[in-house]
C-alpha cells in the first residue's frame, strides 16, 4: 500500500467522533514511528502544522520542541497567539526566534517578486537549521503536510514556495495529516482544543504580509498593511459566511492626502475579498457598502501614513488573487 495515497475507503473525517477515532489512531501511530526519540517541528501558527503540534505534544510531550520563527512578516497578533496556545496553555516545548530584523534587512531594497520570495524561503531554512543545530539528538522531522500537497506536487505550495530543507536537516518526516483534506484537520484541530481562530483560520501565504506590502519592504509600510489587515480580518470577518480569503495590500505608490489644508504624500489601501474552490481560478466576492465605509473609516483613523482606500473587484484570472 502506498503511504501516500488515501485509501478509498477512508471515511471523510466530519465529526467531533471521526476526529477522536483520528487522534486516537494517530497517537498510536506516532509512538511507534518515533518511540523515545525527539522530533522537531516548525510552527508558523497555520492551521496544519498547528495541529500536527498539538497531536505531537499529546503524543510525546517534551520530546517535541517547536520553532516558531517570527520574520516580521506575520499578522497581528499572530506570535503572541503562538505563544499563548502552545507555551502556555499546551505546554510545548517551544522556541521562539525573533528573526524579524534579519529578514527585513535581508530584504531592504528587494522590489522583485520572486527574489522576495526567494530570499524569504533561503533565510527561514537558514534561521531553522541554525535552531535545530543548536539542539542534541533530534531524529525526526514533523510536518503539517496534507493530502492536497501530495496531490498537486505542482500546486499552489510548491509553486510558490522555495527551498526545503538542507542535507543535514534530512530528518525522517512524522505527517501524521497527510492524507487529510484541510476541512478535516480543522475538524481534528478543533477535537484537539485548538481556538477556533487559530482552526478557521484564512489561507495565508508563506511569505506573509511580504507579499501584500507590494514592492520594496519599508518597516512603516508593513506596519501599515499590519494594521489595515488586523481590521479588515476583523470586519469583513463578520460577513456570514466569510469569504474564502480577504486582506489588504498596500503597493509602493504614493497617494496625496489633504490634511488642515495641506496636501501631503500617503499610501494607498487596496481591499480584497474572493471565494475560489481550489485558488486557481476565483471571484471577487461582494462586501456590502456600509461595511466597506466602516473598514475606509478605521483604515483611515487607526492607520498612519493611509490617505485612501480602494476594493479590488478583479476576478482570477485576469489577476492573481495576491498582488504580487
Ligand atoms: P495567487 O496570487 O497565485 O494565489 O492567485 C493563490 C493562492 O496562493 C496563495 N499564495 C501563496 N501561498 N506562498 C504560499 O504559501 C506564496 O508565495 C503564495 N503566493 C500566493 C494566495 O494567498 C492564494 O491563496
Amino acid at each position: 500500500m502506498d503511504p501516500n495515497k488515501r485509501p478509498e475507503n477512508m471515511e471523510r473525517i466530519t465529526t467531533p467522533e471521526l476526529a477522536e477515532a483520528f487522534i486516537e489512531e494517530q497517537l498510536a501511530a506516532i509512538k511507534e514511528q518515533v518511540g523515545d526519540k525527539k522530533v522537531l517541528l516548525a510552527l508558523s501558527g497555520g492551521v496544519d502544522s498547528s495541529v500536527v503540534a498539538a497531536l505531537l505534544i499529546r503524543a510525546i510531550g517534551d520530546r517535541l520542541t517547536c520553532v516558531h520563527v517570527n520574520h516580521g512578516l506575520l499578522r497581528k497578533g499572530e506570535p503572541e497567539q503562538v505563544i499563548k496556545v502552545f507555551r502556555e496553555e499546551l505546554g510545548a516545548n517551544l522556541i521562539y526566534v525573533d528573526a524579524v530584523d534579519r529578514f527585513l534587512d535581508k530584504l531592504a531594497g528587494v522590489d522583485d517578486p520572486e527574489t522576495k520570495r526567494k530570499i524569504i524561503g533561503a533565510e527561514f531554512i537558514d534561521v531553522f537549521a541554525e535552531e535545530a543545530s543548536k539542539l542534541d539528538g533530534i531524529s525526526f522531522l514533523g510536518q503539517g503536510t496534507i493530502y492536497p500537497d501530495i496531490l498537486e506536487s505542482d500546486g499552489v505550495k510548491a509553486h510558490h514556495n522555495v527551498g526545503g530543507l538542507p542535507e543535514d536537516l534530512q530528518f525522517e518526516l512524522v505527517e501524521p495529516v497527510k492524507l487529510l483534506y484541510k476541512d478535516e484537520v480543522r475538524v481534528v484541530g478543533k477535537a484537539l482544543g485548538l481556538p477556533d481562530s487559530m482552526v478557521y483560520r484564512q489561507p495565508f501565504p508563506g511569505p506573509g504580509l511580504g507579499v501584500r506590502c507590494v514592492g520594496a519592504i519599508t518597516r512603516d509600510r508593513l506596519e501599515a498593511v499590519r494594521e489595515a489587515d488586523a481590521i479588515v480580518r476583523e470586519e469583513i470577518g463578520k460577513m456570514n459566511p466569510a469569504p474564502w480569503q480577504y486582506f489588504v495590500s498596500i503597493p509602493d505608490v504614493k497617494s496625496t492626502g489633504i490634511k488642515d489644508g495641506k496636501r501631503y504624500m500617503g499610501w494607498a489601501a487596496v481591499i480584497r475579498a474572493i471565494n475560489t474552490v481550489d485558488a486557481v481560478t476565483a471571484q471577487s466576492v461582494e462586501i456590502p457598502w456600509d461595511m466597506l465605509c466602516k473598514i475606509r473609516d478605521r483604515i483611515i483613523a487607526e492607520v498612519p501614513g493611509i490617505n485612501r482606500v480602494l476594493w479590488d473587484i478583479s476576478d482570477k484570472p485576469i489577476a492573481t488573487i495576491e498582488w504580487e
